[in-house]
């Protein structure tokens, strides 16, 4: 516990010297006219520019404003993981020095934790998010690593946020390895949370200085992501662990589907001497039963997760449904086409169709059918 402030807005730079001034006047302003005791706490890199110098001179006029020079190991997640350890608080902001995340949102952030989130994060693709002035390379880079985000944590709409609070609890004690551009990943990843919040807010892109963004980022996410899960594996008690839990048992209840629906077709053509294409539709609709109801109690167990965006049992099934015959066509159409036009054995074809249509099936059926709400 350190309780000297309420929060801890922690901003990080690199050659910062034209937006520094105007981000620490920014915040500090919210937190006096909201009447939130914080501490602004700026970590730098060693930036060549005026930043450092800029920054120390106003921490003469601002008495909770505190600058941290690193000298080694840069990088932006090790920054935030730095104002992490230094923080005089329980609460921990992140802000970009850029002006691309709005600092009237603070007290929003920050309403959020005292009202018992553990996460708090500004999203831009959430309703009522957005993005401004991006080039089309930057969003595509940035849909496929919101993508990829998603994954592992799909009840969470912009898990590479940049503009997130937190409460100490959440990593305290535990090994982040930060690196890259996403150290919001690795909170979620391996902090302990149970409730975030994700609040709408527009990203504008920096009117002065450069981003910083870079394929070193990218592959470095890359690395990022492997090492969430191998994480995952070793350490188990995590979200991340709990989503290859629910994955598995997916993959089970899909196998027992398949047992189901043999031996219905079976049954229906040898002893009620059904026509077999009839037998196997009705073998087909009874496995998807089957299918739906051991994943509503079993691989996503409804009854510990009662918020979802979904209430209605027959809405759920009916979604389920449809995923179903979709995912049903799919399988048909890359076994005909894969015979067809590429001239594979038909049986390795139907194959490759089976664990497509098993991610289609598994990824739309989590992020829609049993989608839980975010909550507290
Ligand atoms: N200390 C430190 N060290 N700060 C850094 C470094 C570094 O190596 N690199 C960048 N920063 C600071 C910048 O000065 C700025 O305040 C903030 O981190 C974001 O850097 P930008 O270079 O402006 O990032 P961006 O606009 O490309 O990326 C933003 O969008 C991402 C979402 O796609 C950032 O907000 C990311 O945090 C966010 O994940
Ligand atoms: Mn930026």
């Amino acid at each position: 516990m350190r309780t000297q402030y309420e929060i801890t807005v922690i901003i990080p730079t690199f050659n910062e010297e034209v937006n520094i001034a105007g981000i620490i006047e920014a915040v500090y302003l919210t937190l006096s006219t909201n009447k939130i005791h914080g501490e602004i706490l700026v970590v730098d890199d060693e930036s060549r520019d005026k930043t450092i110098k800029i920054v120390q001179d106003l921490t003469l006029k601002y008495n909770n404003l505190k600058i941290i020079v690193r000298h080694s190991d840069h990088g932006l997640s090790q920054s935030v993981v730095e104002g992490f350890r230094q923080a005089n608080s329980d609460i921990f902001m992140v802000i970009d020095a850029d002006f691309s995340h709005p600092p009237c949102l603070i007290p929003h952030f920050y309403d959020e934790i005292k009202k018992g989130a553990d996460v708090v994060i500004g999203s831009r693709y959430t309703h009522g998010g957005g993005i401004k002035q991006w080039p089309l390379k930057r969003r595509v880079l940035s849909l496929g690593a919101t993508g990829l985000g998603r994954i592992l944590f799909p009840e969470v709409t912009d898990p590479v946020s940049g503009f997130f609070a937190l409460r100490r609890e959440v990593i305290e004690g535990y090994q982040l390895r930060p690196r890259g551009y996403k150290i919001l990943m690795e909170v979620l990843g391996k902090g302990q949370w149970k409730s975030i919040i994700e609040i709408p807010f527009t990203f504008t892109d920096r009117q002065e200085g450069e981003s910083k963004l870079s394929f070193c980022i990218i592959s470095d996410f890359a690395k990022q992501i492997l090492n969430i899960i191998a994480y995952s594996f070793v350490f188990r008690n995590n979200h991340v662990w709990n989503e290859w839990k629910k994955l598995t048992r997916f993959g089970l209840v899909g196998l027992s589907g398949v047992f189901v629906n043999t031996g219905l077709l079976y049954l229906f053509t040898e002893y009620l001497g059904l026509y077999y294409l009839i037998a196997s539709g009705i073998a087909i609709e009874i496995s998807i039963l089957n299918n739906f109801l051991l994943n509503d109690c079993w691989t996503f167990k409804i009854k510990d997760e009662p918020d979802l965006y979904i209430q209605n049992w027959f809405h759920r099934f009916f979604s389920f449904q449809c995923v179903s015959i979709v995912g049903l066509l799919i399988n048909m159409g890359i076994l005909y086409f894969l015979t067809d036009f590429f001239g594979i054995y038909y049986l390795i074809s139907n194959f490759i169709g089976i664990l497509i249509v098993f991610f289609w099936n598994y990824l739309v059926n989590r992020n829609l059918t049993w989608k839980a709400k975010l909550h507290y």
